[in-house]
């Protein structure tokens, strides 16, 4: 029996958990959060008991590492982008049940509880082994805190854990040139111990699982990395680590050790159910029921359906190394199915947050306010299902002025203002159906089924293709039959041509909800009709004879060249200052003798006094104590630091360069920073506090 012919009685659906070190990007949306949506949407139209859980992945090397980038701490970068990235999801309409947290109590308990289950059950084998460690920051570098190069493709950049340039998931003992991130230090070895997962001993069960089970309701890029996986052989796999950002492990032996992120991660979408069950109950509480509901038939239930939507990079995870940890626990089901996308493109270039070059979304609402629907259509009609796709600017205003205007926005407004010119914005009434009446019925009927089996089957491209062609339909309907025209003639013709349009335009309502739920909303209002369920549609007589219609109101508008011009410019930015970064960083200046570097009168001193200079964005006015004397410098840093912050830091400073008035102020000498790739500046000072006037050689 096929999985789709089973019967459920819920959904638990879940989407990656983004890591709250950086906002959302239009890669994210396209690869998890917009096809996740449609479908959950999409399954409370249709009545069904669903789920939808997300939240913030909190723990790990990536966030320590931005906190350490920022100088901040791990806690305060995810408080930062758990809101930032929460609020914008709510602000495009991704209608999660729970945006919970994995820094949350509840998560830590469930994830510390899920190991020791695991743990009381002989399911992990111990291993001391050696691992990379720095001596000078007297910690063990895990995964991302060192970076090397690939022993596979020679690429010098790659991390710890993975090389970004092949793809290829690493140790970080198997990086030739290990550096650490922490200090820049060569590392050594040294022994510690960890827990492993030995997949390897999952392998029968996994392979029939999925190589048999799977074959054909899988999609074929999960499928086939699964089967590439189990081909080459599992291993075991750690799942604590020497960190102390994360949920730490319940071993007294295990002191200093936290779960490894992909490890409590998954688990987070239990704990977010936990939560929301909680909150549920809460207010049932309030209002009076005494129905609550339980959170375990969510994960343990055979009924339930789990899917999740997830990134092509997070496949190993949830298709291996999470449902052996589901299985040997014991209590609970394994996913129906992980419906991966493959990654979008922007303009031609992988999408990377540390080259800025993506769409983020908090700024794509910003600049496009009110046009949530758009950027979802786009992202929908563009996503990356079976290959990688490109997202550009022009693509983007195409699809909104020669799709969503042209076809349904036209459509909708057509049907609407005819009405309301020759019938009040009544409603009239259909008699003596002709062929092409009959040939809209026909696809007002068959459309729904169409469109749910494409959704059914993770195919929203297709789905949403079949949705704008069925508008084509009601568009081609008005252009051949030309109610316009016939009024003066045949009255009787054109009220019937006009309520087969109001029937077209109310399917479409249903229709277009999952995926364009403003716009849906929006055409609701103006057909003046409560929202249906998705068996309401297909129907020929939604709206009723006599029903009053409110105004027609565009439900979209056209994007003009100026606003995208405007995006283009801005990556255009990005990318200039990408292109001169990566040159100032891979060829030197010209040589100099060491006389001309003897030259310069490079000092340690300690900053006194800071103030911003009044108008400008860049300028501090700093009094330094240069141990020779104290003297007055501008410095152009005030787009990285406050001037309370940097009172008191000792720094180094060219102290023999020639005085320059610098906006009416006298400056004697120049700070020394460094400035990295997304131009952050950083001070270049002594390793420990020096005498100030300590000469710099
Ligand atoms: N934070 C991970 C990423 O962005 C995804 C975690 S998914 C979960 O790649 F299953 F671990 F939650
Ligand atoms: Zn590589």
């Amino acid at each position: 029996m096929t999985e789709n012919k089973k019967i459920h009685k819920r959904y638990t659906v879940t989407a990656a958990l983004p890591y709250a070190n950086g906002p959302i990007h239009i890669g994210h949306l396209a690869g998890v959060y917009v096809p996740s949506d449609i479908y959950v949407r999409y399954l409370r139209l249709k009545n069904k008991d669903v789920v939808y859980i997300c939240g913030s992945d909190e723990h790990g090397v990536p966030i320590t590492i931005k906190a350490m980038q920022e100088g901040k701490s791990p806690q305060e970068i995810v408080d930062k982008y758990h809101k930032i990235n929460k609020d914008s999801f709510a602000d495009l309409g991704i209608s999660f049940d729970i945006y919970s947290r994995t820094s949350n109590a509840v998560h830590h308990e469930t994830a510390s509880q899920f190991f020791t289950t695991l743990y009381n059950k002989g399911e992990f084998i111990e291993r001391t082994s050696m691992q990379l460690y720095d001596e000078k920051s007297k910690q063990f570098l895990a995964d991302r805190y060192v970076t090397g190069t690939c022993p596979h493709c020679s690429f010098d950049r790659a991390y710890g854990d993975q090389c970004e340039n092949c793809g290829t998931s690493l140790s970080p003992t198997e990086l030739i040139n290990p550096h650490s991130v922490l200090s820049g230090n060569a590392p050594v070895l040294k022994e510690t111990k960890h827990w492993y997962l030995p997949l390897d001993k999952h392998t029968p069960w996994l392979s029939s699982w999925i190589l048999e089970g799977h074959k054909d309701d899988w999609k074929a890029n999960v499928y086939g990395q699964c089967k590439s996986w189990l081909d080459h052989g599992l291993q075991p796999r750690a799942v604590t680590r020497d960190l102390d950002w994360g949920v730490k492990v319940p071993l007294k032996e295990a002191e200093g050790k936290v779960l490894y992120v992909w490890f409590d991660a998954p688990i987070g979408y239990i704990s977010a159910t936990k939560e929301w069950a909680e909150q549920k109950n809460a207010d049932l509480k309030k209002s009076g029921s005494d129905k609550l509901i339980d959170w375990e038939p969510y994960w343990k239930d055979v009924g339930t359906k789990l899917i999740h939507f997830i990134g092509k990079d997070n496949i190993v995870f949830h298709c291996i190394i999470f449902p052996v940890m589901l299985k040997t626990e014991g209590s609970f089901i394994v996913p129906e199915n992980v419906p991966a996308n493959e990654f979008l493109n922007l303009e031609g270039d992988k999408i990377s947050t540390s080259r800025n070059w993506a769409v983020w979304l908090h700024e794509y609402l910003q600049e496009f306010p009110g046009q949530q629907d758009v950027l979802r259509y786009v992202l929908t009609a563009n996503a990356p299902e079976t290959k990688d796709n490109d997202f550009t600017w022009k693509d983007f205003q195409t699809r909104n002025n020669s799709e969503l205007v042209a076809i349904l926005g036209n459509f909708v407004n057509r049907s609407l203002v005819l009405t309301h010119k020759f019938f009040n914005g009544i409603v009239p009434e259909s008699s003596d159906l002709l062929p092409n009446d009959e040939e809209v019925l026909k696809a007002i009927s068959e459309f729904p089924e169409r469109i749910s089996n494409s959704i059914e089957h993770f195919r929203f491209r297709e789905a949403l293709n079949d949705l704008m062609n069925l508008a084509r339909i009601g568009n081609k309907y008005l252009t051949e039959t030309e109610p316009w025209k016939l009024i003066k003639t045949d009255e009787k013709r054109t009220r019937t041509i006009l309520n087969i349009s109001l029937q077209l335009c109310a399917n479409l309502a249903v229709l277009s909800a999952p995926f364009l739920p403003f716009s849906s909303d929006k055409l609701y209002s103006i057909l003046n009709m409560n929202k249906l369920q998705w068996v309401e549609a297909g129907k020929p007589d939604v709206l009723k004879n006599g029903h009053a219609l409110n105004q027609p109101e565009l439900l979209f508008a056209q994007i003009e060249d100026a606003a995208i011009e405007k995006q283009i410019q801005k990556l255009n930015k990005v990318k200039a200052k990408n292109e001169s970064n990566a040159f100032t960083t891979t060829s030197a200046k010209p040589m100099i003798d060491f006389e001309d570097f003897a030259k310069l009168d490079i000092r340690t001193g300690t900053i006194l006094e800071a103030q911003r200079v009044p108008k400008t964005k860049k300028l501090l006015k700093l009094t330094i104590d240069t141990g020779i004397d104290k003297r007055t410098v501008v410095s152009g840093i005030a787009e990285d630091f406050t001037a309370e912050e940097i009172i008191g830091k000792q720094v180094c400073l060219l102290v023999n360069l020639a005085p320059r008035n610098i906006k009416g102020i006298e400056s004697h000498g120049m700070i020394l920073t460094a400035e990295d790739h997304d131009g952050k500046l950083y001070f270049i000072c002594p390793s420990s506090l020096t005498r100030n006037g300590s000469e710099v050689k």
